[in-house]
């Protein structure tokens, strides 16, 4: 059972492309994420074993419990993706039923599924029953403001033998707009018929908030996305919490320390143009609140070369290191 491989309220990396890649989801594990999950894939990619899709899949051992994301819209290429992720041995497979951008919602994968809920119980239950691996679903309320059904939802999915839910408080239509609805969240948790951990999902950015959000709506875990962009410490600062302590100050050494090892290992995975690129997304999450910040920021993102990164990075060190 995948409920026995998780802590009580785990906190989950929520997935995210281009994001939860192998290195960073390491360092969240560090930092307390106890599940991660890989950035969706593609089941036609897989089915054709397209390379960067088979490198998404990989994980190391010091990553379980992990899941591996996929996504689709019929029946032979998710039972098709879904037994080559098996082979990867993760602890469980996540059908992507959540994903709003056209591109692939556009195609009914991600939330354009939500429009044809018999078709998502459909291929849900093909995935599950394609493998002997837990099954997980992600998904959002409903596809608009007028057909928010995700209780019935939650209960069919249950029905053909999901083992957990993890629900984003936005509908399809909503994309990222507006604020996430916990209070239908907690109407699945609450619901009796229910029996698999629900999980809470939108807007946790801060450890007090993740905390405050157990309390009220009761959800069994929580995933946190946006909030850990180079910031993986949010997940101890919500331990911390937890086991009573006041959330851990993170000092710039360790900041610029993770934030290096970051761009290490993303060059590791992803070669040093690509990384370059990716790790631009990663620095104002990382020095988020600093003084006088900008002239670093604009030298970090404009920077095409390695070894420059690395020493703006020292410089940074060296000057937030003294009291200002
Ligand atoms: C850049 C980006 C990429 C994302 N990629 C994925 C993905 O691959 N799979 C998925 O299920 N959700 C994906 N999401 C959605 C997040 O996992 C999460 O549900 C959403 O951001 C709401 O949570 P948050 O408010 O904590 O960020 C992505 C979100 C962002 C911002």
């Amino acid at each position: 059972m995948l409920k026995d491989k998780f802590p009580d309220f785990p906190l989950i990396l929520s997935p995210m492309e281009a994001i939860t890649n192998k290195p960073f989801r390491k360092i969240c594990k560090r930092y307390g994420a106890d599940v991660l999950i890989t950035e969706f894939i593609s089941s036609d990619a897989l089915m054709r074993e397209v390379e960067q899709s088979v490198v998404k899949m990989s994980f190391e051992e010091m990553e379980h419990p992990i899941g591996i994301q996929i996504f689709g819209n019929n029946e032979d290429s998710l039972t098709l993706a879904t037994k080559i992720a098996e082979r990867e041995n993760p602890d469980f497979i996540d059908i992507n039923w959540g994903c709003p951008v056209r591109k692939i919602a556009g195609k009914g994968c991600g939330s354009g599924i939500l429009n044809d809920i018999p078709k998502m119980i459909r291929l849900t239950e093909t995935v599950v029953k394609a493998t002997n691996l837990p099954v997980t679903v992600k998904t959002r309320l409903g596809y608009s403001e007028d057909s928010k059904n995700i209780v019935e939802i939650a209960e069919r999915l249950q029905d053909v033998g999901i083992q957990a839910l993890s629900i984003h408080g936005r509908t399809r239509s909503q994309m990222y707009k507006g604020v996430a609805d916990w209070t239908l969240i907690a109407e699945v948790k609450n619901n009796p018929y229910m029996k698999i951990p629900i999980f809470g999902n939108g807007d946790i950015n801060s450890a007090e908030k993740a905390i405050e959000y157990k309390n009220r709506y009761g959800v069994d875990g929580i995933l946190i996305g946006r909030a850990t962009i180079g910031n993986p410490f949010i997940f101890r600062q919500i331990k911390d919490l937890l086991n009573g302590e006041t959330p851990s100050e993170i000092t710039i050494a360790e900041k610029v320390e993770v934030c290096k090892e970051h761009f290490e290992g993303l060059i590791e995975l992803r070669g040093e143009k690509n990384a370059i690129f990716e790790m631009r997304k990663n620095y104002s999450g990382y020095f988020k609140g600093l003084a006088d910040f900008k002239p670093f920021r604009l030298k970090l993102v404009n920077s095409l070369n390695k070894n420059e990164i690395l020493d703006i990075l020292k410089n940074i060190l060296d000057y937030y290191s003294v009291a200002r």
